[in-house]
């Protein structure tokens, strides 16, 4: 489903914001999801990610992060991520919209 960018800002304000930006180059915990979609996992320049992400070789797109999202612990075992997961799907897809449009701005 299409997701709402408006909610799936909000979702993104309060769920990933404390780790990641997605409007700029910045790292904060996590990696910036500037230019997420599209991207092979684990490739952000000068990033230390663990071996599990760096190694899961998945592309980010709107069906990988569907998925990951769900549990990430589950799509990258060993993941040092630390978030327990989005179980509603229409959260995921609302979330995902507002990445797609912001990371590739
Ligand atoms: C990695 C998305 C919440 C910390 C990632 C990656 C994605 C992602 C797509 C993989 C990036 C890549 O392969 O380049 C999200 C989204 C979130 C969220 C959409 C909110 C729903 C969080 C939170 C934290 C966090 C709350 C911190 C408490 C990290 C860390 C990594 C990571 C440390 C690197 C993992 C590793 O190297 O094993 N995140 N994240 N994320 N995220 Fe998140």
């Amino acid at each position: 489903p299409e997701g709402d960018y408006e909610k799936g800002k909000k979702l993104f304000k309060s769920r990933c914001f404390q780790c990641h930006v997605v409007e700029t180059d910045e790292t904060k915990t996590g990696p910036t999801l500037k230019g997420l979609i599209g991207r092979k996992s684990g490739t952000v320049a000068g990033y230390d990610y663990s071996a599990a992400n760096k190694n899961k070789g998945v592309v980010w797109t709107r069906e990988t992060l569907f998925e990951y999202l769900l549990n990430p612990k589950k799509f990258i075992p060993g993941t040092k991520m630390v978030f327990a997961g989005l179980k509603k799907a229409d959260e995921r897809a609302d979330l995902i919209k507002y990445i797609e449009v912001e990371s590739a701005k």
